[in-house]
């Protein structure tokens, strides 16, 4: 009897304790600023994301990841899973520093030829590779603190075993060395790596992914060099030829920079061009950016998707990542995006739009007959337009916060303007307003807008100019007012209430 009821006791205590953890963690992902359809850690601070590699139906998705504290510190890589790019689930923190150092960013590949012989009785090696940032070597003023490993899992990703010949490729003595993005070269069935060294890039290419030979370098005066390139991605996308109807490829070299980006701080720029194994060239004269806004950095693609090329940045800027008011979590990730070329006139740019699979959380969307109404967050907007005219788009609260998106016909932009839009005091570069350009003669113009809890992401002519920015308003923004300054009158708006992933 006594037995009966101390099990039945342990029983209880145990689902009050389950459901005491799933309520906290439910409260926990619904805090003010916390993003509803956007991955963030459920506690700590977050850079980068990392080893993105999809394997077995499942995108993984590391991050920079800091397990002390909400500001950035020693690097870890977190780990996060999802089945369709939408739903995220935290994972246990993969991979821990070692006497080589932390672990900064870097890449992930499914070995599927077990070239490195790390697999074992027909399990597919997943190895990553990531930079290892000596910081006792840094404090002692040395130049060579940063250093390339790998790692390999045998278990989906769940633990990684370090290789006993790390690091991989040494320092030749140049203080920024890191980030290497690997892909495999299938024309000459090689591993190929970029990798950011100052301000350029360089290529390394491999057979096994142990052992590094480098092949190139590439950028020198080329593109903006306001500040340090980091995490270069190289990929290969197909497009559709104007003049001959033909399918054509084109490789695109995306680098990211710290400081230098057009609003200031972080952004990514990238170069259309050609590879052929061992080096990258290109005709493009001027610097291309793969969103202008301020809040989209780091960003590279996933490995083993295929033709499909889909991207993911670290939504917010290095100008104030550890400062922005939210506390016991710090930043978010973009929304994955479908990376695409579009010819427009003689040139060929990068295209990006949020993955199709957003559909999922969507519900049906509601025309907006005189451009305003009442809206609750997260939601998408589309706007369509037949005019080229100026516009504006306000979405504000009761506390008389706004946040501001339109076009300026005079100077052919697109513009996102925060400057009132709620707490902007916590760092004196974020009350700003934004501004990118329009890359299409196109008449009429299509907006695709995503608002989250406290972020914005814009993507104008069918993602030709993309904008991404965080904000943080006293209380959810819940009107929106468009309207087409000139004529005063109402284009198109179609408004869709998106469902929270947790
Ligand atoms: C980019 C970056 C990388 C580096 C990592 C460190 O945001 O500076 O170059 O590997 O963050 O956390």
């Amino acid at each position: 009897m006594k037995i009966k009821k101390i099990a039945i006791l342990i029983c209880c205590s145990f689902l009050l304790g389950t459901g005491n953890l799933l309520a906290q963690h439910a409260v926990q992902m619904k805090e003010q600023y916390r993003p509803q359809f956007h991955f963030s850690p459920q506690k700590n601070w977050m850079n980068d994301p990392n080893g993105m590699v999809y394997s077995n139906g499942v995108y993984h998705l590391f991050f920079q990841y800091n397990p002390y504290s909400s500001v950035w510190g020693p690097m870890h890589w977190g780990h996060a899973t999802s089945k369709d790019l939408i739903h995220w689930q935290q994972q246990p923190i993969a991979i821990y520093p070692d006497s080589l150092g932390t672990i900064f960013s870097g890449s992930a590949v499914a070995d599927k030829n077990n070239t490195s012989g790390f697999g074992k009785n027909g399990q597919v090696p997943l190895v990553a590779m990531f930079t290892q940032h000596d910081t006792v070597g840094e404090k002692a003023g040395k130049n060579d603190f940063q250093n390339q490993s790998i790692a390999y899992s045998l278990d989906e990703g769940k633990t990684w075993i370090k290789y006993a010949g790390n690091p991989v490729i040494k320092n030749p003595g140049v203080k920024d060395f890191r980030d290497p993005k690997v892909m495999w070269f299938e024309p000459q069935k090689k591993w190929v790596m970029v990798l950011a060294a100052r301000d350029i890039v360089s290529f390394y290419s491999s057979p096994d992914l142990k052992n590094w030979t480098k092949e190139s370098d590439f950028g020198k005066d080329l593109g903006a060099h306001g500040g340090g390139w980091e995490c270069p991605d190289l990929i290969q996308l197909d497009y559709n030829d104007n003049k001959t109807g033909k399918l054509n490829h084109r490789w695109v070299l995306i680098v990211n920079l710290n400081p230098g980006a057009p609003n200031g701080g972080s952004g990514t720029q990238y170069f259309i061009g050609n590879f052929d194994g061992k080096t990258f060239t290109t005709d493009q004269k001027d610097t291309r950016w793969m969103d202008y806004g301020p809040d989209n950095y780091a960003g590279v693609t996933w490995s083993n998707t295929g033709k499909r090329k889909i991207l993911i940045g670290w939504m917010t800027n290095w100008l104030y990542a550890n400062q922005v008011p939210t506390e016991k979590w710090r930043n978010a990730m973009t929304i994955p995006r479908e990376l695409r070329l579009k010819q427009v006139g003689e040139s060929v740019f990068l295209t990006s739009k949020p993955v199709a699979e957003l559909a999922a959380i969507q519900s049906k969307p509601v025309s907006v007959a005189n451009g305003s109404t009442k809206i609750t967050l997260p939601c998408r907007l589309d706007i369509s337009m037949n005019t080229n005219n100026d516009f504006s788009l306000d979405l504000s609260n009761d506390a008389n916060e706004k946040l501001v998106i339109g076009y300026d016909k005079n100077s052919n932009q697109y513009f996102i303007d925060r400057s009132a839009s709620g707490k902007v005091d916590f760092n004196k570069d974020f009350a700003a307003k934004h501004w990118a350009p329009r890359l299409t003669n196109n008449a009429g113009m299509n907006l695709t807008i995503l608002v989250d809890k406290s972020s914005v992401e814009v993507f104008a002519d069918d993602g030709l100019t993309v904008m991404t920015s965080v904000f943080f308003s006293t209380t959810p923004y819940k009107f929106i007012h468009l309207q087409e300054n000139e004529k005063n009158t109402f284009p198109k708006l179609k408004y869709t209430q998106v469902k929270s992933i947790w």
